[in-house]
């Protein structure tokens, strides 16, 4: 069974690059040690501040971002970091390469009932003789030189890729290493599997409305084959069943919040997403436009997003071509 850093020099990854997906992996292995003792580490339950989002943080949110930008700042090669759980970068003391955007725990609201959550991360280049600042981050996805996730399932399992295959690794508990059991995930093009939060259905615009209505609609409907509907409510969670058996993945925009019409994070969700559903041959939208094109206006910039199997996310994208645009 291979290992992960040597999959990596295979591939003839830079040096420097495996190193910061190795400073990476590293915590993700103390995350994933300290989620799977669950209660016992006292690391359940919410802290008693809130993020920049406005979201509760939970106790483990903020263990995994500490984790997280300890290793990652005191790597050679980072140069800065963006992350979910803070406010604005944080620039490391050793100017290396490049910047790291991660969300140290998504799906969090999954902790407290051993439900699946994750680490999402996006490696960037450090654009040559700009200053520090945010600014440096705003990169479409297209730039992204690495893309993954870290599901920490029945198994912990990573997903990653560095512009070539989507290769999966599993955490092996008894070595403590990460190693390959899929060397290159496809997703299928045609499926009949949705994943959406049907509960805000009555905020939805028209093009959202009208597609799901047609999949609940089944065999009787216009599209003649039923569907099957799933939600994790952890993006780490949707997606890798996608990348695993295909499917469509949505967060539509909607009208519950005008502050807030979209939930998803560009920098650190969105695009590393969809760097890794695209190059397992699948199709990553916000119903418009590629997702890899769209360059942030800040890191914590919010997004609609239709994602999966090929054919799918074409059909989607069909019904919000025939409808008005609700932004
Ligand atoms: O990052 C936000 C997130 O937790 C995603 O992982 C997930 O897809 C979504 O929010 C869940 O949203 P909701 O609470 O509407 O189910």
């Amino acid at each position: 069974m291979k290992r992960l850093l040597p999959t990596l020099r295979a591939d003839q990854t830079s040096e420097s690059l495996i190193s910061v997906i190795n400073t990476i992996q590293i915590a993700a292995k103390e995350i994933s040690f300290r989620l799977h003792q669950g209660a016992l580490a006292g690391v359940l339950g919410s802290t008693l501040d809130e993020n920049i989002q406005g979201e509760t943080q939970k106790k483990l949110d903020v263990v995994a971002n500490q984790l997280l930008k300890t290793l990652l700042l005191e790597s050679p090669n980072v140069h800065a970091i963006a992350s979910e759980e803070e406010d604005s970068i944080v620039e490391s003391p050793n100017s290396g390469d490049y910047l790291v955007a991660f969300d140290p725990l998504d799906g969090s609201s999954n902790i407290d009932i051993n439900g699946g959550v994750g680490t999402i991360f996006s490696i960037l280049r450090k654009p040559e003789g700009e200053e520090t600042s945010e600014n440096m981050f705003l990169q479409p996805g297209k730039a992204q030189v690495a893309a993954g996730y870290v599901l920490y399932g029945p198994a912990t399992m990573l997903v990653m890729t560095t512009g070539k295959a989507v290769r999966i690794y599993t955490l092996d508990q008894t070595v403590g290493e990460f190693l390959l059991t899929h060397e290159k995930a496809e997703i299928p093009k045609d499926t009949k599997e949705f994943a959406i939060n049907m509960s805000n259905r009555r905020h939805w615009a028209d093009p959202i409305r009208a597609y799901i209505t047609d999949l609940l609609d089944g065999e009787e409907g216009p599209r003649g084959k039923n569907f099957n509907m799933r939600w994790n409510a952890a993006m780490v969670s949707d997606v890798h069943r996608v990348i695993s058996r295909g499917g469509l993945f949505t967060y539509p925009w909607d009208a519950r919040n005008p502050d807030k019409p979209f939930k998803l994070r560009l920098l650190y969700e969105v695009a590393p997403m969809s760097m890794l559903v695209e190059k397992a041959g699948g199709k990553a939208t916000d119903g418009y436009r590629r997702l890899m094109e769209i360059v942030p206006e800040h890191i914590h910039q919010r997004v609609s997003v239709v994602m999966g199997s090929a054919n799918e996310v074409d059909m989607c994208m069909e019904y919000h071509s025939k409808h008005p645009k609700p932004y």
